[in-house]
């Protein structure tokens, strides 16, 4: 895919993923790489981005990249540590600052350039998260604007189109943060905005239909958002040469797997239900540890698919949903010179003995941008909203060993609880959702009978990505109906409790 594309260099800065959003958000295709692995073709880059990093540049030599093959060859913005290091590197001078510079602060402007300042007025909002500081700027260097606080916090380099900012525009405080970038990417980098989900749509198919030429593909779906995205991208591609494979484990929620299923042929979609369920349920027997739980599930899988694969003839392709946040190259907190490498079970989860090569379409989109794509094609927006759901399903929400009951009693419950956040007009508000069976029994009073019965949590978050949330303050109203019905209704259950644990401490899920 040939774009203008923009270059982010990750300092390790806990922002740096945010750039990228902000970057996309602007419809300009961005990259991350770690500041040590600098691309080797640089010019299928129209600008870069130095990120911030929790280190400081006076530091032993670990976060010292050789910037010579992209100061003033490319427009360049440094950010944060990315500037300091830009004036460290330029013959400037970093110094540890005497007082600390957090949060809140207002650009006074210097020197206030029209392109790069533009609907930008003196007073504005910007936000700072740095111990040092700018003593001095590096040769040629311009100043453009101080704060309060900090002289140095916004810069030029004479004769360059080369930018620095103390600052962290990519950040919500920041008020004029996305205008800022707007203004450097856009009039000073000249970079075009022409990233849109119609364009991603179009290129890509195009890309996958000369590699995939008339090759058969394999794909796992699994209901979620990404998988029935990537699966409608290569449909598009091949057609008919896309094999998709939906594999029932059994620990689905409730008719999920006939009503997931009806809707993907409904799409026009070669796929293929396999009922497993049977196979998971019986590995499980008797497993009660979560990480033991989640190991068989994936065992069980790798194994059924394989099956299901070697009956298509010819098959040389695997497709997968992987999506930018899952192959992001991070480097460490240290900022040592190993890069460390986020792992996620999408990522290299090839098995030896399935020799496939790999297609991953939204190998560069963040999950928002997923869904705005699946719109473009006109996708069901039920399908895209839908809640995230793990791969080991009901089997880590069910706390301890498994049994056929257990899965029917927590689907039956799960089932009124996300029925009643859809009538109640709750489950968009909500990011993820879904019920615990506990293991104890508790006593309880029906009727005039004592009852000895399953206790069940019902978990509603608010997150953007799972790695934090926060639960939802459902209304009593709700809280107490849902209760209600589902007591009334689920035989075996006597007790409802909600949880109101956020993340960290707590994890979303129970196991
Ligand atoms: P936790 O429980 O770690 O969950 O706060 C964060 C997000 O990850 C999902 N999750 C999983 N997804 N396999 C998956 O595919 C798993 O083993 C797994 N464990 C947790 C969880 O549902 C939440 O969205």
């Amino acid at each position: 895919m040939q774009h203008n594309k923009v270059l982010i260099l990750d300092f390790g800065s806990q922002y740096t993923q945010l750039i990228a959003r902000r970057v996309r958000e602007l419809n300009i295709y961005c990259e991350i790489h770690p500041f040590n692995k600098i691309p080797t073709d640089l010019d299928s880059y129209k600008s870069v981005i130095l990120s911030g990093s929790p280190n400081s540049v006076r530091g032993e030599d670990v976060l010292h990249p050789d910037l010579s093959e992209i100061r003033g060859k490319k427009p360049m913005l440094a950010v944060c540590y990315g500037a300091q290091y830009l004036a460290h590197f330029s013959g400037g001078e970093v110094a540890e600052s005497n007082t600390r510079e957090y949060g809140r602060a207002n650009l006074a402007y210097v020197k206030p350039e029209e392109d790069f300042f533009e609907n930008i007025h003196e007073g504005s909002q910007v936000w700072m998260s740095h111990s040092d500081t700018i003593k001095k700027l590096p040769e040629g260097g311009v100043l453009l604007a101080s704060t309060g606080d900090v002289e140095n916090a916004a810069y030029r380099i004479e004769g360059e189109d080369t930018y620095a900012i103390q600052f962290h525009p990519e950040v919500y405080h920041s008020t004029d943060g996305h205008q800022l970038l707007q203004n450097f990417l856009v009039k000073i980098a000249k970079v075009n905005q022409d990233w849109t989900p119609n364009a991603f749509v179009e290129e890509t198919v195009e890309d996958l239909k000369e590699k995939l030429g008339n090759d058969k593909v394999v794909l796992g779906l699994s209901g979620g958002v990404d998988s029935s995205v990537a699966a409608m991208l290569l449909h598009k591609a091949i057609g008919e040469n896309l094999y998709c494979i939906f594999v029932n484990n059994g620990l689905l929620r409730k008719n999920e797997f006939e009503d997931v299923l009806h809707q993907y042929e409904g799409m026009g979609l070669n796929v293929k239900g396999v009922d497993a369920s049977a196979r998971f349920l019986d590995a499980l027997a008797g497993k009660s540890d979560p990480e033991e739980k989640r190991k068989t599930i994936g065992r069980v899988f790798i194994e059924v698919f394989d099956d299901e694969a070697h009956l298509i003839q010819d098959v040389k392709w695997l497709a997968q949903g992987t999506i930018y946040p899952d192959v992001i190259e991070s480097v460490s907190a240290t900022g040592g010179p190993s890069a460390t490498i986020k792992s996620h079970h999408n990522v290299g989860g090839l098995p030896d003995f399935m020799k496939l090569k790999v297609v991953e379409p939204l190998k560069a989109l963040f999950k928002d941008e997923v869904r705005r794509v699946g719109a473009s094609m006109n996708m069901d927006s039920q399908l895209l909203g839908r809640h995230p759901f793990p791969g080991p399903g009901l089997a880590i929400r069910i706390l301890g060993d498994l049994t056929r009951e257990k899965v029917r009693i927590l689907q039956e419950v799960d089932a009124i609880f996300i029925n009643n956040l859809r009538s109640w007009n709750l489950y968009d508000k909500v990011w993820q959702a879904g019920a615990i069976l506990l293991p104890v029994n508790s006593v309880g009073v029906m009727g005039d009978e004592r009852t000895y019965e399953k206790c069940v949590a019902l978990r509603a978050v608010e997150s953007t990505d799972g790695m934090t949330a926060d639960w939802v303050n459902l209304p009593y109203e709700f809280l107490q109906k849902t209760s209600n019905e589902i007591i009334n209704k689920v035989k075996g259950v006597n007790r409802v409790v909600y949880d109101i644990s956020s993340k960290p401490p707590a994890t979303i899920e129970w196991e």
